[in-house]
């Protein structure tokens, strides 16, 4: 069904560009505002995947600095965007540079929108492409709620406006591309290089610019400020918060080492499982199923199927981490306890951390690895094994159910 609306919208041609080359001076910061993460996700990276993700939206073209092309690497990984060309001293050049490298695709509607806008929903976008097809050139606007006045240089007022007239002005703002290309064109070759939106610039060009409903979540990262914000608003979105734990023993057998944690342990036994018999990986694995209520491990991977012999344990933890992306989520924090007599784990946990927090996606910071014996008692305390014990949190969208 994606599929066919994704031809179909590459039929009738909806591109987005999303303009990044801005310096970010009001928000200071040891990095331009739109690469530096919000909840763990850069303001960038937000607003491209949504974009990238809407079955409507055929072409994502991005517009980013030249000294910022390493750090967009790092942040658009696997999303499925066209090469970003390099913007130009205002935003509006910014603007005109992605619109020109559209030119060969043909959009019938381009929409535009800032990276410095990192929660414009779905939603928000469907209005705008609506809008845009029915008038040409359409805004998302708010009403004014507090009274404005006009000010002077000694801060004394000078005339109270009618709110009910004025509008507060977000992106993503939608146009006929072949009218905006060509008025970009008009105010570049008149030397008009600054308007501060797309709206202005079509105004300016005669275009009658109408509005629709934008969003109050939709805010602007503007200066240091708007960051704590944010936060807020991205740790709201995630707070469904699940916790699950996962439990795996494994027993040992002949061999020379022990696959624990993604790593490769010497040892003078091995662990003996169908698989890989990483006891670690599977204990965080079903415990990041746990929290989703998705089943366990055996579950999606039976022990019995030939295609999981001796299989790498990284597949599983991949599929529980992609679950979590599926559903929108976030993995929080993962915990993991061993209970063995040897090998000894303590030198191995940082590499252990690393490695996990890499399969998963996350920080190291966010993995524990916690290890202990069982006073000789029991299985693992006579050496026949090794047990895991691993607790994850998620953050899921709220929903419904
Ligand atoms: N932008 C751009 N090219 C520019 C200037 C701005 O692509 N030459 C982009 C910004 O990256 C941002 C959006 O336009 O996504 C809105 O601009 P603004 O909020 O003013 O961001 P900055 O210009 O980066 O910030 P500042 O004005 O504080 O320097
Ligand atoms: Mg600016």
């Amino acid at each position: 069904m994606r599929l066919v609306i994704q031809e179909l919208s590459q039929m009738t041609g909806v591109a987005a560009v999303i303009v990044a080359a801005g310096k970010g001076t009001r928000a200071g910061g040891d990095r331009p505002k739109q690469f530096r993460p919000i909840g763990g996700e850069s303001p960038l990276r937000r607003a491209l995947s949504m974009f990238a993700d809407h079955a409507e939206v055929g072409l994502v073209q991005p517009v980013i600095r030249k000294e910022d092309a390493d750090v967009y690497r790092e942040q658009t990984v696997r999303l499925d965007l066209l090469p970003a060309v390099f913007g130009g001293a205002t935003r509006q050049c910014s603007v005109r540079a992605g619109l020109e490298a559209l030119g060969p695709r043909k959009p019938d509607i381009v929409l535009v929108h800032d990276a410095a806008r990192p929660f414009a929903s779905a939603a928000l976008v469907t209005r705008a492409i609506a809008a845009g097809r029915r008038s040409g050139a359409a805004i998302p606007a708010l009403a004014v709620t507090d009274t404005v006045k006009i000010v002077d240089g000694e801060g004394v007022v000078g005339a109270t406006l009618d709110r009910n007239t004025l509008r507060l002005v977000q992106t993503p703002q939608a146009f006929a591309y072949p009218a905006l290309l060509e008025a970009h064109r008009r105010a570049a070759a008149a030397q008009r290089v600054d308007f501060s939106d797309d709206a202005a610039l079509a105004e300016w060009a005669g275009l009658k610019v109408s509005v629709f409903a934008g969003e109050p979540g939709n805010i602007k990262i503007t200066e240091d400020g708007d960051f704590a914000r944010a936060e807020a608003v991205a740790f709201a979105a995630l707070g469904d918060i699940r916790t699950g734990s996962g439990i795996d023993v494994h027993a040992f057998g002949p061999g020379d080492h022990v696959t624990l944690g993604g790593l490769r342990i010497a040892h003078d036994r091995a662990l003996i499982g169908h698989s890989d018999a990483d006891v670690a990986l599977h204990a965080l694995t079903d415990a990041i199923l746990g929290a989703l209520a998705e089943g366990d491990i055996g579950a999606h991977f039976p022990p019995g199927d030939p295609q999981w012999r001796n299989a790498s344990s990284d597949r599983f933890l991949a599929f529980a981490v992609e679950r979590v992306k599926a559903r929108g989520g976030r993995i929080a924090h993962l915990d993991l306890t061993l209970v063995c007599e040897t090998p000894r784990i303590g030198p191995q946990r940082e590499a252990m951390r690393g490695r996990i927090a890499a399969l998963a996606g996350i920080a190291t910071e966010r993995v524990a690895v916690k290890a202990t014996t069982s006073e000789k008692l029991g299985f693992t305390g006579r050496g026949e094994g090794i047990a895991a014990y691993a607790t994850a949190t998620v953050r899921l969208p709220w929903s419904a159910a």
